[in-house]
């Protein structure tokens, strides 16, 4: 696991944007899986830069969404499908047949759509560079604590400190939604690498548990502790509780020094 520290939340998104620039550019059928939040807004920015002052082409490339929120329509403004087409795919040359986000329309078999969903992947050949954010609770994707390490896509209710933490972006007195459509734990695993950003002190217990902690499903993040390639790309708020974070920036100048093809 490598630990990048920034020292802003600026700095992490322009590092994610040219990890995620790099991987494109050297695979142009990427299969990218990707997150919504407050969190990546800046890898957003960044890559839209990259696309307009460097040609960037995201044409060929895939990708897979994490999550949507249950009963919201894709043209609702609080719906995941609206951020990521208003604040990414809008602004870029994604070709929309290429884009997979749940559906959170009702539906009667949530089990069929989800499989459905985690066949998509498969047939896509699988993720290969897996964006997340991470939540107060130690979430990925919205897989709550007590997720099973081995989930997969499937209907999970969120806790009232998710539904209060996402209050802030629904209008005032609107009804939060109280379930989502994620991908699960074991789905996320899946992705040949992964690349998780937190920014700001609300997150530094959480990222601790996650790379310090043991692997527990109170703490879904610290189950990427099982993957083999995994970096955590956080901004010094949100290293603030690791115990190690000297040890973290040696690792990361020794990685670039004999292995630089892990970093790129
Ligand atoms: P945030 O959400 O980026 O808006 O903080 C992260 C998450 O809950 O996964």
């Amino acid at each position: 696991m490598l630990v990048v520290i920034k020292e802003s939340s600026k700095q992490v998104g322009q590092e994610a944007a040219r990890i995620v620039a790099n991987s494109l550019r050297a695979n142009p059928k990427i299969v990218l899986g990707l997150a919504t939040g407050s969190t990546p807004l800046g890898m957003y920015e960044e890559l839209i830069a990259l696309h307009k002052s460097t040609a960037l082409d995201f044409s060929h490339a895939t990708s897979f969404n994490l999550d949507e929120y249950l009963g919201l329509a894709p043209d609702n403004p609080q719906s995941f499908h609206y951020f990521m087409h208003s604040n990414f795919f809008s602004q870029v040359n994604f070709s929309p047949d290429k884009i997979h986000i749940p559906d959170g329309a009702f539906r009667k078999d949530y089990s069929a759509y989800c499989d459905e969903y985690e066949r998509a992947i498969k047939n896509s050949g699988g993720i290969d560079l897996q964006i997340l954010g991470i939540g107060r609770n130690g979430h990925i994707g919205f897989n709550e604590p007590n997720s099973s390490l081995a989930s997969r896509t499937r209907l999970k209710e969120l806790t009232q400190e998710t539904i209060e933490d996402n209050r802030r972006f629904f209008p005032q007195g609107a009804e939060i939604p109280e379930c989502a459509i994620t991908m699960g734990i074991g789905t996320i695993l899946d992705a040949r690498r992964i690349l998780i950003l937190a920014t700001g002190k609300s997150k530094a217990a959480a990222v601790a548990k996650a790379i310090e902690g043991p692997i527990s499903s109170s703490v879904s993040a610290s189950a990427l502790q099982l993957h083999p390639d995994v970096t955590f790309l956080i901004d010094e708020d949100a290293a603030y509780a690791l115990t190690q974070r000297d040890y973290y920036r040696r690792v990361l100048e020794l990685t670039k020094k004999y292995t630089p093809e892990k970093f790129q």
